[in-house]
């Protein structure tokens, strides 16, 4: 039997029980104020500096106790062995029988003996050579990305956070949505002959990337287009299918690459076209540091163990049901939607990686928007709302532009909303009272560059590693994703026909209505 798939359920264990009689005893009523009083080192204690990304953890709801504990809980839940089966590339997506080797993607030339290694470096060497062919060719003014999922929030995301080391004259489009309007929306600004297609899709069989690509080469071609080698290029693992749609021009990639883990891979190409193959490798290295930091730093100084562990506490013994980021940095804007696919379509499981019922609750919802801009819409709840939401602050210490005051308002508003939201303020019981004791984590990133960018991302990835293993499932599957899929299937061709026997009274009602 793999050691990273014959976990001992997580509430079985002593230290669950000992969290439990903890979280009743003194976790219930635990106070942030009193904790920073009764400890003068609990900032120290409580903080994490991994590879160029620093976590102050201190304003968690968290004391000595029941982190040696949730490290003891991690021990018990073989989490180690678990991730150690990651990194020797075992099937630990045992529901899908694959092993999961994002990691080896960032692994520099020569370093992993992994059989994959080789391939890995000749097809970025490759993607990366293209890239660059790209950059120098001045007639290519519009790069369209089209895929959904993994094969659009992570590019789409890196693309925007490091829009500062964008090559000039080159535009990024991403289409995702099956809804025409958006690509209608993107050809309407597109020449033919100005313009490369990057149909994204691993399986090449999503129905929304299948149907914009069909609609985009039939544009292409409509509009006089000629050359599609030159202006359609595919990124999948299924390189034959690619070239039965016309595509000549292809970059693969491998079934051990989940979708929502497949930006350091082909699918990384408008990345790569954006800051370049030096800027691409670098966000590799970055994540590389991640990955090392992860893999071999002790628990008690693993920043995405510590806050996979974190996670569980909230989640299971404090029942918070959400997560809140918020990344003070606007490049930073599509960072929560990536979360939201990494964490949500990872660990939002009710079974076990064996099929056996959980009776732990796993994924929080993830959710959020860039500072400023959520403090004048939701930071109402977040600091006197009913529910208490764990928020996550990024500040990034340098600024990318040259405007006076901008970044010290932007950093003193993210480290006021923290303070806020700890120190609260009254206790009159009005409107004004906010009663603190809210909890948020606060990292901070010395500049917003390829290597901070790819180790905060990486740092996410083995972050829901953590709290999937702990929790028992298989975080590399996503099965949920298919029944809306197949009655999709069923309903289309009804809206056309108006067919509705078979369907339940209210999809047949308003199936009509939209016909
Ligand atoms: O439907 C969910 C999903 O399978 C995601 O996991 C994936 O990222 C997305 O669809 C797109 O899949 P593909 O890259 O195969 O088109």
């Amino acid at each position: 039997m793999i050691a990273g798939l014959s976990r001992p359920h997580c509430d079985r264990t002593q230290a669950w029980q000992l969290l439990r009689q903890h979280y009743a005893q003194q976790g219930r009523v635990f106070d942030l104020r009193e904790a920073f009083r009764s400890d003068p080192k609990r900032v120290e204690e409580f903080s994490q500096q991994a590879p160029h990304v620093f976590a102050d953890l201190s304003k968690n709801l968290v004391d000595a106790h029941v982190r040696s504990l949730m490290y003891e809980l991690a021990r018990e839940c073989l989490f180690e062995r678990h991730r150690d089966a990651m990194f020797a590339g075992q099937p630990v997506n045992n529901t899908e029988n694959r092993a999961v080797k994002h990691w080896l993607l960032r692994s520099p030339k020569g370093a992993s003996s992994d059989p994959d290694a080789r391939a890995v470096h000749d097809t970025l060497d490759a993607m990366l050579g293209y890239a660059e062919r790209i950059r120098a060719d001045g007639a290519i003014t519009d790069v369209v990305n089209i895929g959904i999922g993994g094969s659009d929030l992570g590019p789409q995301m890196a693309v925007a956070a490091l829009a500062e080391f964008t090559a000039p004259g080159k535009r990024f489009h991403f289409v995702s949505n099956v809804d025409g309007h958006e690509l209608a929306a993107v050809l309407a600004q597109l020449k033919p002959e100005a313009t490369l297609f990057l149909i994204a899709s691993k399986t090449f069989t999503t129905v929304e990337t299948m149907t914009n690509a069909r609609s985009a080469k039939a544009w292409f071609e409509q509009r006089g287009g000629k050359d599609i080698a030159r202006h359609f290029a595919a990124l999948t693992t299924n390189v034959e299918a690619a070239r039965q749609f016309g595509i000549a021009t292809t970059f693969g990639f491998w079934d051990w690459v989940g979708g929502r883990y497949s930006m350091w891979s082909a699918i990384g190409l408008p990345i790569a076209i954006s800051i370049g193959a030096q800027g691409f490798r670098r966000m590799l290295a970055g994540a590389h540091a991640m990955d090392e930091h992860f893999r071999t730093a002790p628990i008690a100084a693993n920043l995405p163990a510590r806050l996979g562990l974190l996670d569980v506490w909230y989640r299971d013994f404090h029942a918070f049901a959400s997560r809140c980021v918020a990344p003070y940095h606007s490049a930073l804007r599509r960072l929560p939607a990536y979360l939201q696919q990494l964490e949500m379509e990872s660990n939002g499981k009710r079974v076990d990686a064996q099929g056996r019922a959980l009776s732990v609750a796993t994924s929080p919802v993830v959710w959020g928007e860039p500072g400023t801009n959520g403090q004048h819409a939701y930071f109402q709840m977040l600091h006197q709302g009913t529910d208490v939401i764990p928020v996550e602050f990024i500040a990034v210490k340098g600024a990318a532009h040259a405007l006076a005051g901008h970044h010290e308002q932007l950093l003193a508003n993210a480290l006021a909303q923290a303070q806020a939201l700890m120190q609260g303020q009254g206790d009159a019981g009005g409107h004004k009272d906010f009663p603190g004791n809210r909890p948020s984590t606060f990292f901070v990133l010395d500049r917003l560059d390829p290597e901070s960018f790819g180790a905060l991302v990486a740092m996410y990835e083995h972050r829901v590693f953590t709290s999937g293993s702990i929790w028992g499932i298989d975080s590399f599957d996503q099965w949920g994703v298919e029944l809306g899929k197949v009655l999709a299937k069923d309903i289309a061709p009804r809206l056309q026909s108006g067919e509705v026997q078979g369907l339940d009274p209210s999809t047949a009602g308003l199936l009509q209505r939209l016909r």
